[in-house]
C-alpha cells in the first residue's frame, strides 16, 4: 500500500533539515540525559518493596481490566491517592495514566467556552495539546515574564484599554471575557530550559486579578522542597494554586501522574476528563511503584542531587561557560549551541567520549535555539560532571 504523499513530503523535509527522529535503545554511557534524577528507576529496593506490597495485599493481577469508572479502579488507587494528597498538602489527588494524559484531561475539560487560558510561551506540548482540545481562547505570555503576564490579564479583564497584546478576535468578544474565567498555566521547572518562574509573584498576580493558576511540577517533584515535595510547597503556595500536576516518570522513576486540587475539581475531572474516563486504568503494579517511590523521597538522596547540581554550576563558572548556559538551579541545564547540524555533531562527539547528552532540536525548541540538554542525577560523579563540561568547552570553541 502506498504511503500518503503528504506524509512522505513531511518526512523528506525533516530529513533535509537533518532533524529526522528515530527511536534508539538506551546505551550504557554516563547518564546525562534521563529524567531519572534520583536513580529511582533502577532502584532495587523500590522494585523489591513494590513486589512485596503487591504480594502482601494479594494483588496477583497484571492489569486494571477497564476504565477507572468501570472495573479498573482497584483499591490501591484510593489508598495511593490519599497518600499523595496528604504528602502534597492538597485536599485531593487524582491519578492519571501519565503526565501527558493529565494535562490533556485537565485542559480539554476545565476551561470552558468563553474562558481564557494564558500560557507561558514555552509550555510543554502536553499542555498545548490539551489547550487545542479546549473550547476556551488561549493566548501566550512571554517566558517567565510577569510583567507581560499582567498585561495579558489586564487585556482580557479590560483593565487596560490601550494594550494591544491580544488579537482582534479577543477584543471583539470583550463583553464575554468580562464574565469569563481566566486560567494561567506555567511550569515550576521548564522541561527544555530548566529554569523556573517567580511563582510567588505569579500567585500574587493570579490572586489579585481573580484568576486560576495551574502549575505543572513534572520536573520539580523530587527536586525542590523538603522531601522533594515540589516548588509550590517549598514556597508554601499550596492554597494559592488551583491545580498542580505532578508526574511520576521523572524523579520518581516510574509512571503515571496526579492532579492535585480541591474536592470539587476532583469530582469534576472524574466526570468530565476524557483522558481519565475513556482509557484503561493503570495496573496495580504501576500504582504500587508510585506509592513505594514516594516513601523513598528522603533528604539524603535529594541533598546528593543538589550537591551535583551545585558542582555543575560551579564548574560552568570555572570554565567560563555561563554565557552559553541558561541559568538554572534545577536538575536540567541547557547549553545553547544554535543550528541542528552543529548541535547534533557536538552531542555525537560527547557520546563518543562516553557521555550521553542529547541534542534538543527545532521544532521541540525554537529555531536557532537548538541546544544540548544536561540532566543531572544524584548518582552522577563529580568527576564525570567536570570531564563532560571540559570536553564541551573544547568542542564549542573549535
Ligand atoms: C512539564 C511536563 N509536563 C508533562 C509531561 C508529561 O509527563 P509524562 O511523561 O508522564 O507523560 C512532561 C514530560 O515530558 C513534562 O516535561
Amino acid at each position: 500500500m502506498n504511503f500518503p504523499d503528504k506524509l512522505q513530503q513531511k518526512l523528506t523535509k525533516r530529513n533535509e533539515l537533518n532533524a529526522l527522529r528515530s527511536l534508539q535503545v538506551p546505551s550504557d554511557l554516563v547518564d546525562f540525559y534521563s529524567n531519572d534524577y534520583l536513580g529511582f528507576a533502577k532502584s532495587k529496593p523500590i522494585f523489591e518493596q513494590t513486589h512485596q506490597l503487591l504480594l502482601d495485599q494479594n494483588f496477583m493481577i497484571n492489569g486494571a481490566t477497564g476504565s477507572r469508572l468501570i472495573s479498573g479502579n482497584h483499591r490501591l488507587y484510593k489508598e495511593t491517592e490519599e497518600l499523595i494528597a496528604k504528602f502534597h498538602n492538597s485536599e485531593k489527588a487524582l491519578l492519571f495514566n501519565s503526565g501527558y494524559d493529565a494535562n490533556l484531561g485537565f485542559f480539554s475539560a476545565v476551561p470552558q467556552r468563553g474562558d481564557i487560558i494564558l500560557y507561558d510561551e514555552l509550555i510543554h506540548a502536553s499542555i498545548r495539546d490539551g489547550i487545542q482540545l479546549s473550547n476556551a481562547k488561549a493566548y501566550k505570555f512571554k517566558h517567565n515574564d510577569i510583567t507581560h503576564l499582567e498585561k495579558q490579564i489586564m487585556s482580557v479583564r479590560e483593565l487596560s484599554n490601550s494594550k494591544e497584546t491580544l488579537n482582534e478576535d479577543s477584543l471583539r468578544s470583550k463583553s464575554r471575557t468580562q464574565t469569563s474565567n481566566v486560567f494561567i498555566i506555567t511550569e515550576s521547572v521548564f522541561s527544555m530550559d530548566g529554569d523556573s518562574p517567580d511563582l510567588v509573584a505569579m500567585a500574587k498576580i493570579a490572586n489579585q486579578y481573580n484568576t486560576y493558576l495551574i502549575v505543572d511540577e513534572a520536573h520539580a517533584l523530587g527536586v525542590f522542597g523538603s522531601q522533594g515535595k515540589g516548588l509550590v510547597q517549598q514556597l508554601s503556595l499550596e492554597k494559592e494554586i488551583f491545580a498542580r500536576i505532578v508526574t511520576y516518570g521523572k524523579a520518581l522513576g516510574c509512571h503515571g501522574a496526579a492532579i492535585l486540587g480541591s474536592t470539587e475539581l476532583y469530582t469534576y475531572l472524574v466526570n468530565f476528563s476524557r483522558s481519565l474516563i475513556y482509557t484503561t486504568g493503570l495496573p496495580p503494579h504501576a500504582i504500587a511503584t508510585i506509592q513505594i517511590a514516594y516513601t523513598h523521597l528522603q533528604e539524603e538522596i535529594i541533598d546528593s542531587l543538589h550537591n551535583k547540581i551545585q558542582h555543575f554550576i560551579n564548574e560552568i563558572h570555572r570554565l567560563q561557560l555561563t554565557d552559553v548556559f541558561i541559568k538554572s538551579n534545577s536538575a536540567i541545564h541547557c547549553c545553547i549551541i544554535s543550528g541542528t547540524t552543529k548541535t547534533k555533531a557536538i552531542a555525537t562527539q560527547l557520546q563518543q567520549k562516553g557521555f550521553n547528552v542529547k541534542p534538543i532540536l527545532s521544532p521541540t525548541v525554537p529555531e536557532g535555539e537548538e541546544r544540548l540538554r544536561f540532566c543531572l542525577h544524584s548518582f552522577n560523579s563529580k568527576d564525570n560532571i567536570s570531564t563532560v563540561l571540559t570536553e564541551l568547552k573544547t568542542l564549542i570553541h573549535l
